[in-house]
């Protein structure tokens, strides 16, 4: 993992498998390097982008979220960036049979959101259920990518896997949905991790398809690669709210505590930060690396022979510490629920708006105007 500093937009790393040459895909316009000076880019001329980031409503957002995309949309926002997250409410039933209790969950989500930093002033937040031109988009989409091209996606054949269940028409179809959210709202950066490459070339693909076939509406996006930091939950495995190993942004000072002392560590008294053979101490020195802004192996250094509870005093401590103003704000925000559903009306409202113009402009195109 790599230690952002506060001031880093993000911390860029090339994809292992990338050849600057070589086109991300056919139809490609720009070549893979690029991606290397989107941060530069961004950082001299922030209000020429405009982000978009998204989370399904499934549950809490914990710190494995924070670390790993909700301080990178403070940070972006902070540099000046416009910002669109989209609460993407029917992606819930892409692995699921029900959408459970979204009102709770989206305002929950919403005021974690703001706890976080997010400014609603600065910041579009908006419902994806509520916009339905987004949805309409998705028919032209369909029709420029093939069946092949959805099955081989590695998220949707890695989330099939671990939904345990047929592949459902709209798993399959998400990265299409996905592109709709992006190119529907006028996205031109899309915050990701190293293995959520290939979603957004799927966004790519299908905005120069339509530009090919209907002349010119999109813009590709382009990826912002962030080092997402992959952090284990408290049982080594990969942190996951549905396997219930993760510090949630609003359990309690003491929770967090009880939940860092019972993480799994091992023997080996002294600690030292070796990810591939000590992953479960590598991974709470990571957390204290990222949440303090310094260097994991120089954390290691120090506590030295002070051994795995030393570890998790150090770890309780910085996530307590850090968390602190953000569970506060949080509570108090929670206790406003009519502020948290206005924020998100307004920013449905301004989505709406938007999205009215992409689909206006894509049906003028296509000729699917001529009822007007
Ligand atoms: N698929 C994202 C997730 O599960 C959420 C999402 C929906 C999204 N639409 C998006 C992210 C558009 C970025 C851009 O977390």
């Amino acid at each position: 993992m790599t230690t952002t500093t506060t001031t880093s937009i993000a911390v860029l790393t090339r994809p292992d498998s990338a050849d600057p040459t070589r086109p991300i895909n056919d139809n490609a316009t720009r070549p893979d390097s690029d991606i290397a000076t989107l941060p530069d880019r961004i950082r001299r001329d922030p209000t020429a982008f405009r982000v978009l980031s998204g989370d399904r409503p499934t549950g809490p957002l914990h710190l494995g979220h924070y670390l790993g995309t909700l301080a990178n949309r403070v940070r972006l926002q902070d540099a000046g960036v416009p910002v669109v997250v989209v609460i993407a409410d029917y992606q819930v039933i892409t692995d699921r049979s029900h959408p459970g209790p979204l009102r709770d969950r989206v305002r929950t989500l919403i005021a974690e959101y703001l706890a976080a930093g997010l400014d609603p002033d600065r910041t579009m937040i908006f419902a994806h259920s509520s916009v339905p031109a987004l949805n309409q988009l998705m028919l032209p989409f369909l029709s420029l990518v093939t069946d092949a091209e959805l099955h081989r996606n590695p998220t949707v054949k890695a989330e099939s896997l671990a939904a345990r269940r047929p592949l459902g028409g709209l798993l399959l179809t998400y990265p299409a949905h996905q592109a709709a959210d992006i190119l529907g709202t006028g996205g031109t950066v899309v915050p990701v991790g190293r293995d959520q490459l290939p979603h957004l070339e799927l966004t790519r693909v299908i905005a120069r398809r339509f530009n090919d076939r209907y002349g010119p509406v999109f813009d590709p996006p382009e990826a912002l690669l962030t080092a997402t930091p992959n952090l284990l939950g408290t049982d080594g495995a990969k942190m996951s709210k549905t396997r219930g190993n993760t510090i949630a942004l609003g359990d309690t000072a003491d929770r967090t505590a009880a939940i860092i002392r019972g993480a799994q560590t091992d023997s080996t008294r002294r600690i030292t930060f070796e990810p591939a053979t000590r992953p479960q101490v590598a991974n709470l020195l990571s957390i204290i690396g990222e949440l303090t802004g310094r260097d994991p192996r120089a954390v290691a250094d120090d506590i030295g022979d002070g051994g795995a509870a030393e570890l998790k005093r150090r770890a309780v401590e910085a996530v307590n510490e850090t968390l602190a103003p953000l569970r506060i704000r949080r509570t108090e925000l929670l206790a406003e629920p009519g502020y948290l559903d206005g924020v998100l009306l307004d920013g449905t409202a301004r989505a709406t708006a938007l999205a009215g113009e992409v689909l206006d402009r894509v049906r003028r195109a296509m000729g699917m105007d001529y009822l007007g």
